[in-house]
């Protein structure tokens, strides 16, 4: 896996991950997952409104690390109350959160606004 510091940009990380992303099913946040499977992180929690789409990714992560725990938090970034919601479930699963990845979004091209 790549190595991130503080010199970091953000082209790096989108030539680490959104070239992968491109080239695959995946979009940059499950790829990261992914491929944070293999530091063997205690946890990771993915979220997303869809969690019909969740399955694949959550096979892809233990194929990489079976033994990571894998939450699914189905979060709605455009609504107060599921962001609370999912606030509280954090909490309730677990004290620290170490690294966020803050991926969800859209493109609108140029003209589209
Ligand atoms: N891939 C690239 O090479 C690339 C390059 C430059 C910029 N970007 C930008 O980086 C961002 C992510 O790109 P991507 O390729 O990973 O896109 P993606 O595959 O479409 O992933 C976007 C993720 O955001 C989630 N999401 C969207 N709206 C949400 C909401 N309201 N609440 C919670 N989750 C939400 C989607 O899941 P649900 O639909 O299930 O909620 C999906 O998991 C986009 O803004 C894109 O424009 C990507």
């Amino acid at each position: 896996m790549a190595t991130f510091d503080i010199n970091t940009t953000d082209v790096d990380v989108l030539n680490t991950f959104g070239t992968k992303a491109k080239g695959k099913t995946w979009g940059i946040g499950a790829q990261v997952a992914i491929s944070l499977a293999s530091a063997s992180p205690k946890l990771l929690i993915l979220a997303r409104r869809d969690g019909a789409k969740i399955s694949p990714i959550i096979d892809q992560i233990k194929q990489a690390n079976s033994a990571v725990q894998v939450e699914f938090l189905q979060l709605d970034l455009t609504s107060h109350e599921s962001v609370q919601k999912s606030r509280d479930a954090v909490k309730a699963i677990t004290k620290n959160v170490d690294f966020l990845v803050n991926n969800a979004g859209v493109m609108v091209n140029e003209g589209c606004i």
